[in-house]
């Protein structure tokens, strides 16, 4: 454990220089094909983006109170604000708005590890995410509370790569398990085999509209109101309280500008021009008309990004909708597009169970992740067991993994 008293250190929103630093020292762990100048290049790039800009994002470090704004700080992290929908069960119809944060790149270098940094780092998050009437009495032994912050969070969330204890033991206080938990760390996955890609290619039906960027974009949009009707109304059949963030305010499409690759003048370039399919209810209908179509049928769509880091390329799910009826077709344009761009994995993560089964039918394997577990922390009078997390798809997540 560090040998500075607990009660020396605190968190702080890192200063230009340490948001930098940060990334440079991140990009050890987390650049994957890119060289560190494009992985930080690309933060760059995103920062000015609708999900980052604007406060969205916020990189913290833990520093010592003598020198907040050193260099050296032990360890960072980044926290996303989001707009998330919750429904309870009872009280209105309607789901309410409200803020919730994703936690990403929790990082200490190889040189600071085991002292209890960054344990002591995720602990003073929720000091600077969460209202103070929703947390316990600040610990005397870690001095001070960190200055206020955020302090308008409903809940948070990360995706662990250290198992599930790590950040569950990372409470407001020095309760060992009142951190975030796991919750639903589901993956509905496919690996193709170069047979099925060739043999989906034949079965492409012309009611469906391949989308741009622009296009996911407005069905995002609309998504957001279906999503909300569809946590009013899962409160109201389970008696439970629903959380979801939602896709829309450029929350999913920075899992599509996350792919940007960089060219010989670090111009950034996306490697896809397709990024979604839709299923049209009359052959030569517009996207707007289906949008707005709240007579027809329940939509199915399916929205994408694509993983080139992964050991096999992987095509990500990042929104789907879908009926037991319509899936087995949107599978075949699913197939039909990794195919195009090569890729040799689907993945889907918290599909409806009732998707499942149809999905499973049709070869495609669920089962538990072994990492990048679901983890999350209400600020509230309820507690978790009482919550469903809605729409735990890695869209609004990859924010959270890097
Ligand atoms: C994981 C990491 C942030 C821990 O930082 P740290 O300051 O050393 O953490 P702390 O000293 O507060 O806590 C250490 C505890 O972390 C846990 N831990 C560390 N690495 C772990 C791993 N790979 N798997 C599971 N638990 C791990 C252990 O419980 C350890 O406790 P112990 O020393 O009693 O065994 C650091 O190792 C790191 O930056 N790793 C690379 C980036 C990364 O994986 N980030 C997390 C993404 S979810």
């Amino acid at each position: 454990m560090s040998s500075i008293p607990l009660a020396n250190l605190s968190l702080f929103p890192a200063t230009p220089e340490q948001t930098l630093e940060s990334r440079k020292r991140t990009a050890v762990q987390w650049a994957n094909g890119l060289t560190a100048a494009e992985y930080v290049r690309r933060d760059v790039v995103m920062d000015a983006q609708e999900h980052a800009a604007e406060g969205n994002l916020t990189t913290w470090v833990l520093a010592p109170r003598t020198d907040p704004a050193t260099l050296d700080f032990f360890c960072s992290c980044e926290t996303f604000r989001r707009t998330a929908a919750i429904a309870r069960p009872g009280a209105h119809s309607e789901a309410e708005e409200v803020v919730a944060y994703g936690v990403a790149s929790v990082y200490t270098p190889p040189e600071k590890r085991r002292n209890g940094y960054a344990r002591h780092m995720m602990r003073l998050l929720h000091w600077v995410l969460a209202p103070r009437s929703t947390l316990p009495t600040f610990p005397p032994a870690w001095g001070a509370p960190p200055d206020a912050g955020h302090g308008n969070a409903q809940f948070s969330i990360l995706y662990s790569d250290l198992g599930s204890q790590f950040y569950h033991a990372c409470g407001p206080d020095e309760d060992q398990a009142s951190g975030w938990a796991e919750l639903g760390s589901i993956e509905t996955s496919l690996t193709l085999p170069l047979v099925a890609i060739l043999g989906s290619a034949a079965d492409s039906s012309h009611s469906w509209m391949w989308l741009t960027e622009d296009d996911v974009k407005r069905v995002w949009e609309q998504d957001a109101e279906w999503m909300k009707a569809d946590l009013a109304a899962s409160a109201s059949s389970t008696g439970r309280l629903q959380a979801a963030f939602l896709p829309n305010k450029g929350v999913a499409d920075s899992t599509v500008q996350r792919t940007m690759a960089f060219q010989a003048d670090m111009q950034p370039v996306l490697p896809l021009d397709t990024w979604g399919v839709f299923l049209l209810s009359h052959e030569g209908a517009a996207l707007r008309d289906v949008l707005t179509d709240h007579e027809g049928e329940y939509p199915t769509f399916a929205t994408w990004s694509l993983d080139t880091l992964a050991s096999s390329r992987t095509l990500i799910v990042t929104r789907l909708r879908a009926t037991k009826r319509t899936l087995p077709a949107l599978v075949q344009q699913l197939l039909e597009y990794a195919g195009k761009c090569d890729a040799r994995k689907i993945e889907i993560w918290g599909m409806q169970e009732e998707l499942q089964e149809v999905a499973n039918g049709l070869g495609w394997t669920t089962s538990a992740r072994p990492n990048h577990l679901s983890s999350f922390k209400w600020y509230g009078k309820e507690v978790g067991e009482e919550i469903d997390w809605m729409f735990n798809e890695k869209g609004r997540q990859l924010v959270s993994l890097r």
